[in-house]
């Protein structure tokens, strides 16, 4: 399954050139992060971003009219176009469709976003169904089920055939004329494999259906292009590609965002206010109460420029290596099964596995006394993990700046756990 990597593959990962420039990384030359999946480490840009807006044109963003607060205003908007362009939502003329990023805290919350107002847009009701894939997050499924005992709609999933990928048949058998919204991640942060939204969304229209793409753990580690994947609306958080923690992306189609009622509301997302009513700002600020992070959507700009300057496609190329390595050493282990793919190639970042007869959660403690980290549990994914039979697994994920040693390590101090356990190996 999959060629071993070669020498000059594994020459390739040998060294990171990038751990420098990550000061979490640089200052623990010891420390084996393999938890990039749960949230990246950021580069000293993005904490010189934070910092240089403070001390330079921290103001309340959209609120009056000097110098510094139109400073603020310009950051969001610059950061808005930067990301437009990053997940290729262009117009028509090519120009990024920047009034369509709408910023939220998280991808959960723009889920939970998209899972409210678009529900109430396309008027779901009893009768109506909604389908998501049996590997969602909890974040890309609970709002689902909300809205669905809330309408009487009903939620129905996409399963997986033994090949851990979503057949096309379960696609013809699962979409069709009753479903109003299909809503699906792009990449598992579980088993590490990539769904065909183009088919998906091209499935969803066909029926006249909406698709929200989950793009959490796809924007970290591939070129995401919505106008290519003919997505409806596409939801991520920074803090997984190196940004700052609590900052949210929401992309959608311009129509299908207007046609949206707010999600909160407040300050910020009004044009005017009565006593009994108010007329809401155009999108984004129509979903944007209160003030928002200005320095957060700076900080993103500079996390989104480094990627880059580093070049998106070599990075990725990197990851594929690493996840690949890592997938295929842990297949060299007697005691270890992977709880996805067998091909070491479909692993995108993360790669999820059991020590057998050992609790994920006790692997995990013992890796932590070697200063590795990895994931313990069910990943926020219990449905999926239901369905393939298992309580909880031990999940490692690899980012760019991650190293062959990294790994290396990983594999010294799973075969200590072992020995731990069950006398050495
Ligand atoms: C596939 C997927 N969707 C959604 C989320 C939620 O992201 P956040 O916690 O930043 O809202 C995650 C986070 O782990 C994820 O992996």
């Amino acid at each position: 399954m999959g060629a071993m990597l070669s020498p000059d593959e594994l020459r390739q990962i040998e060294l990171s050139p990038y751990k420098q420039d990550f000061p979490l990384l640089a200052n623990n030359p010891n420390l084996a992060f393999l938890d990039s999946a749960a949230t990246a480490q950021r580069p000293a840009v993005v904490l010189d971003a934070e910092r240089t807006f403070y001390e330079t044109m921290n103001a309340n963003p959209l609120r009056g009219l000097y110098r510094l607060s139109v400073e603020a205003t310009q950051a969001i908007a610059r950061a808005r176009a930067h990301i437009a362009r990053f997940i290729g939502a262009t117009d028509e003329a090519g120009n990024p469709q920047a009034d369509a990023i709408v910023f939220t805290r998280n991808a959960s919350e723009a889920l939970n976003l998209v899972a409210t107002c678009l529900s109430e847009a396309a008027g779901i009701k009893a009768g109506d169904e909604i389908v998501v894939s049996i590997m969602e997050h909890h974040s890309n499924l609970i709002p689902w089920q909300q809205v669905c005992k809330r309408t009487g709609a009903t939620l129905k999933f996409l399963r997986l055939d033994d090949d851990f990928e979503i057949s096309d048949k379960e696609i013809a058998e699962k979409i069709g004329d009753r479903t109003k919204i299909v809503s699906v991640t792009q990449v598992s942060n579980v088993l590490g494999v990539t769904n065909d939204i183009k088919k998906i969304a091209a499935a969803a229209h066909a029926h006249g259906a909406y698709c929200v793409v989950d793009g959490a753990q796809s924007t970290p580690h591939m070129r995401v292009n919505v106008r290519e994947l003919d997505a409806d609306l596409f939801a991520f958080s920074a803090h997984k590609l190196g940004g700052p923690l609590g900052i949210g992306v929401l992309w959608g189609k311009p129509e299908i965002l207007d046609a949206m009622p707010p999600f909160l509301t407040g300050g910020e997302m009004i044009d005017s206010v009565t006593e009994t009513d108010a007329v809401f700002s155009p999108v984004p600020q129509k979903f944007e109460a209160g003030t928002q992070d200005a320095a957060g959507a700076y900080a993103t700009d500079a996390a989104l420029t480094y990627l880059e300057d580093h070049d998106m496609d070599a990075l990725e190329a990197r990851e594929r290596l690493l996840a690949r390595y890592l997938a295929e050493q842990l297949q060299q282990k007697d005691y270890v099964t992977i709880v996805g793919p067998a091909d070491p190639a479909r692993h995108v970042g993360a790669v999820s596995f059991e020590v057998r007869d050992i609790h994920p959660h006790d692997v995990a403690s013992i890796l932590d006394m070697s200063d590795i980290c990895i994931r313990a549990g069910h990943h926020c994914a219990q449905p999926l993990l239901n369905y393939l039979g298992h309580r909880s697994t031990c999940r490692a994920s690899v980012a760019f700046y991650n190293d062959k040693a990294d790994i290396d390590k990983l594999m010294v101090g799973l075969d200590q756990v072992w020995g731990i356990f069950h006398g050495h190996h």
